[in-house]
């Protein structure tokens, strides 16, 4: 949990639109400096005069987190100019609506390696590093609802983020045993108003799409259409992101803050119905 940002260096990914420009937004509001991140490096100046017009230091990089050598950018970035990290925000990710008959095995790399691998790249650099510094240090990682649950469609998303949040129990319960001065909390939101309908247009040069029949399909061009409508039809960001902002100062693992999907996620299992923490691994024992 945190409870106190003055002073505290945080490095957030993903920070050029929605979420995470929300989040590194809040926490340079509340006294932090920031590193901000993305893959569309052009996104992240409108970003850092916010963050200058609140008096505090900020950073840009550019980088694709969905590689582990541009983790290591990150990281070293991070040391170059901080010296240190207390919280880091893994918040990039994207969505793809292929089938499973139809998806392209590119587009499951891709949606893979942004919201999992990315996520295993930046904490095997900076959980170390927090280790090292030995005081109060906080991981936020970004997951969704849909590392809860699951419906019919996006099998790459739902799958992508259920291993998300599996990772992040993984480390939480390893980081407890080891009584870690590092937090771990994860924030699974519903649907809110950003622009993750449109990230095709964050693909990185390696997964651009090609020449398959998928990419001039009727389910590959109706998906962003289909996401935008009930993405501009949901939670609104910037209240969502105040409710994240408390519920960080709790000790809580999960951050959930869409009580529509409360029937679907206990529907789950009884074991998590509170979603306050994870499963006491001594059961399993
Ligand atoms: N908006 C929602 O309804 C919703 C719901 C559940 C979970 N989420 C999750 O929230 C996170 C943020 O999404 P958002 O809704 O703010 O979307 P967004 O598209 O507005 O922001 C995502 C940002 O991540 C960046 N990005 C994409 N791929 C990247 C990469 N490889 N390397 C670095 N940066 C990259 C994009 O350029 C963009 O600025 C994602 O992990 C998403 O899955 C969003």
């Amino acid at each position: 949990m945190i409870t106190d940002y003055a002073g505290k260096k945080a490095v957030v990914t993903g920070a050029g639109s929605g979420i995470g420009e929300a989040l590194a937004v809040g926490m340079a509001e509340r006294g932090a400096d920031l590193l901000i991140v993305d893959i569309r490096g052009e996104s992240l100046e409108p970003v850092a005069e916010k963050i200058r017009a609140l008096g505090k230091e900020v950073y840009t990089l550019q980088a694709d987190v969905s590689l582990e050598e541009e983790c290591q950018k990150i990281y070293d970035y991070t040391m170059e100019v901080f010296g240190r990290c207390d919280i880091l925000v893994n918040n990039a990710g994207v969505s793809s609506g292929g089938g499973i008959t139809t998806i392209p095995p590119r587009d499951i790399y891709w949606v893979y390696e942004t919201n999992v691998y990315s996520h295993w790249y930046m904490m095997r650099r900076f959980i170390p590093l927090m280790e090292a510094q030995g005081d109060k240090c906080e991981i936020l990682n970004v997951c969704s609802i849909a590392g809860l649950v699951t419906l019919a469609n996006s099998p790459v998303y739902f799958s992508s983020k259920h291993a998300a949040v599996a990772l992040s129990e993984c480390v939480w319960k390893t980081l407890k045993q080891k009584g870690s001065n590092i937090d771990i909390q994860i924030f699974c939101p519903g649907f809110i108003q950003t622009n993750l309908w449109d990230a095709d247009a964050y693909r990185p040069e390696r997964f651009a799409a090609v020449d398959d029949p998928y990419y001039t399909s009727e389910e590959f061009k109706q998906y962003p259409v289909r996401i935008k409508y009930v993405l501009d039809h949901s939670a609104p960001l910037k209240e969502t992101i105040d409710k994240v902002f408390d519920m960080l100062g709790k000790d809580q693992f999960f951050i959930l803050t869409h009580d529509e999907f409360d029937g679907l996620i206990r529907a789950q299992g009884v074991f998590q119905a509170d979603m306050i923490q994870p499963i006491d691994p001594s059961l399993f024992q």
